[in-house]
């Protein structure tokens, strides 16, 4: 069961700290507060502590956990704490108090980038990170399961099951800190959320998160329709050729925060399908739908 809660929620148990139990959450995804469903005990509570010590109360367990004031719009009274849309301001520590026994929480609210590949193409996750002298070790997740591991102090490397002989790092990478990392031939189960960072004394540094995407397969030139507009091969086109192809895909696309580019692409593309990307292009990064976009996507 608890299994299970996890998965829906994509939610990241990692590294226990000391006395504590740390959860990573993508931004505007639902979080739920791993411990609260098996606490039973009337009146326990959850807290979040704030900068400067003080603390504001999340929930309370009555019958069902119940929201306190200024939680009501993101979550509903249910058997555990979940909060439905998490920001950055939930960042940090949690203290759970359930009877007599107290636990401490972690949360981690990470602001992920979107990234939305063809299938069959190569999917490149940028991260650089100071390798000059610098110890420890590279490592890229995908939903919690490893992906590629580099160790930089000896240069050994290790992918993950399913990522074999497909991931990459430039070979100059001692030299320039160019630790983007290469992912060869998409295939549609590669979709989800990749973390980022380089683990040092136990601890996670430059943490970062892709949410990527796997689109349809780009059909090669002579496969295609000959009236079909192709886009010139300047790399900016490269992630987006499918925009034109489909306007639902676009929009979503475009609400996700993927701005087109492209304006080479554009003049190319039906006038309807140009129009609509720029009145969607004007809209701010923080698109409130950007959240429960999110929210589908993870529950789905
Ligand atoms: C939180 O999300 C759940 C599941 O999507 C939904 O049923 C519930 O109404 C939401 N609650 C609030 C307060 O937004
Ligand atoms: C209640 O919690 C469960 C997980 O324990 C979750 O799947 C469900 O969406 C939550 N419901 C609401 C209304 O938040
Ligand atoms: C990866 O490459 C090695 C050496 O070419 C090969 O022996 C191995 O079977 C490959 N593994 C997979 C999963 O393709």
């Amino acid at each position: 069961m608890a299994a299970h809660t996890l998965c829906i929620f994509l939610l990241i148990v990692h590294l226990p700290l000391v006395g504590g139990l740390a959860v990573d959450t993508i931004s505007g995804d639902p979080v739920q507060f791993p411990e609260t469903e098996q606490c039973r005990e009337r009146g326990a509570t959850l807290q979040h502590t704030l900068t400067g010590g003080s603390s504001q109360a999340v929930a309370r367990l009555e019958d069902v956990w119940k929201p306190a004031a200024g939680y009501k719009d993101r979550m509903s009274p249910n058997e555990s704490v979940v909060l439905n849309r998490s920001n950055i301001n939930d960042q940090g520590l949690y203290g759970l108090t359930c009877g007599s026994e107290e636990k401490r929480i972690h949360l981690n609210v990470i602001t992920s980038s979107e990234k939305s590949v063809p299938e069959g193409q190569a999917a490149g996750f940028t991260f650089h990170y100071f390798t000059a002298g610098e110890l420890g070790r590279y490592r890229v997740e995908r939903n919690t399961q490893l992906v590629f591991e580099l160790d930089l102090s000896s240069g050994s490397t290790s992918q993950g099951s399913g990522f074999e002989n497909r991931t990459s790092v430039a070979p100059h990478w001692r030299s320039d800190g160019d630790l983007t990392l290469t992912l060869q031939g998409v295939k549609p189960e590669d979709r989800g959320d990749y973390f980022l960072y380089v683990l040092k004394d136990r601890k996670r540094g430059h943490l970062q998160a892709v949410r990527m995407r796997v689109s349809p397969a780009v059909n090669t030139p002579e496969e295609r329709n000959p009236d079909q507009i192709t886009c010139t091969p300047q790399p900016p086109c490269k992630e987006t050729l499918w925009i034109p192809l489909s306007i639902t895909a676009a929009l979503v696309l475009v609400a996700l925060g993927v701005v087109c580019r492209q304006r080479i692409c554009r003049s190319h593309v039906s006038p309807g399908g140009g129009r609509s990307l720029t009145e969607e292009e004007s809209q701010p990064i923080t698109d409130p739908r950007v959240p429960e976009e999110n929210g589908h996507a993870s529950s789905a």
